[in-house]
């Protein structure tokens, strides 16, 4: 196995003031956020849109460590013919590709999911390779309501990401490894806690039955937060704090970076949560943003699928990209956000 090429991307991908943008959203989703701005999700629309996100440049060189692709998007040219990965490394960015096929029934388990992708992996991932792939995501998927999550949906949600984490880095991919417990329910901060509590000590557990080298990985999970239809809210400092003391009782401190998902937060909810993480100190890892729609639901917005509103657009993920990447060195303030809005 690669060790040293692989720690060396899984460390660039969480660099000081850089994080991750997921723009892999598979072609369902982007159709529904697209349908949500009145864009018909067409080949050449989805193109233009990642295409205006690639050539961002300020904030691809500066906020953006690297990119997760849709399978379509890694194939994709842009108008003039240049490849969408190119534009990215181009940018100094990563390309990464989304590699699972998604969350589907778990037997004998109603309401909860299984995801998908194993099967011929190993063959995609050298053909990802080729085509300028060095890092990977697979998110599993955990539900919190009545009765579930299930320990059969825990345990064979964290075997399936410990397995395709092991056909990454034999194929000299860093794995980026998303058990994500959602935040769509009625639970409250404990709930959430316990959970992910659960989920990330089986991750970690099946990781090491697996031999993944653990330097050469990106763990991204939710953090704690009350489910969205829960009365009780939850300060920002709560949530910092929980979130880092859950961290450190499950993750390594070899684990070399801790990029979250936004999970359906608000933008800025999403940015001043990772701020005062950061702001706690003391921590063992990096903490950094793999953020999809909170890096995106504004330059979507402002796009609105119209070639005048590119520069509009660019505008408004630079400066999403800007304020997470102060979040994630400790120095965002709301103040920061107002004054360059
Ligand atoms: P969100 O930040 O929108 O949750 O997306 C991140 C992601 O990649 C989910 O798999």
């Amino acid at each position: 196995m690669m060790t040293a090429e692989l720690d060396t991307i899984a460390q660039k991908m969480v660099a000081d003031g850089k994080g991750i943008l997921a723009a892999d959203e598979s072609s369902s989703t982007i159709k529904k956020r697209f349908d949500a701005i009145g864009v018909a999700s067409t080949e050449d629309n989805r193109r233009d849109y990642r295409e205006l996100l690639f050539r961002s440049s300020e904030a691809m060189k500066k906020y953006i460590s690297g990119v997760i692709l849709f399978d379509e998007t890694i194939r994709q040219k842009a108008k003039d013919g240049t490849p969408l990965v190119t534009l990215i490394a181009e940018a100094g960015a990563i390309p990464g590709i989304k590699v699972d096929a998604g969350a589907k029934p778990l037997p004998f388990c109603p309401g909860e999911t299984i995801t998908e992708g194993l099967d011929g992996l190993a063959g995609r991932l050298k053909e990802y390779y080729d085509l300028g792939a060095r890092f990977a995501k697979w998110r599993a998927v955990i539900d919190i309501g009545a009765g579930i999550p299930s320990y059969t949906a825990i345990r064979t949600n964290a075997h399936a990401l410990a397995r395709y984490a092991a056909l990454c880095q034999e194929a000299k991919i860093v794995p980026i490894v998303e058990p994500e417990v959602l935040m769509d329910g009625d639970h409250d901060i404990a709930r959430c806690y316990e959970v992910t509590e659960f989920v990330l000590k089986e991750t970690f557990q099946e990781l090491y039955y697996q031999r993944i080298r653990l330097e050469g990985m990106v763990l991204k999970p939710n953090m704690i937060v009350p489910g969205k239809k829960s009365a009780k809210k939850a300060s920002v400092e709560e949530v910092a704090e929980k979130t880092v003391r859950l961290l450190k009782s499950c993750v390594p401190s070899v684990v070399p970076g801790i990029a979250f998902l936004s999970g359906g937060q608000s933008d800025e909810e999403a940015t001043a949560h990772l701020d005062a993480m950061v702001k706690l100190g003391g921590l063992p890892w990096k903490l950094t943003y793999s953020y999809g729609r909170a890096l995106q639901a504004a330059p979507q917005k402002a796009w609105s699928g119209k070639a005048e509103n590119v520069a509009a657009a660019q505008a408004a993920f630079t400066h999403r990209a800007r304020m997470n990447s102060l979040a994630a060195l400790g120095q965002w303030s709301a103040a920061e956000e107002k004054k360059a809005a």
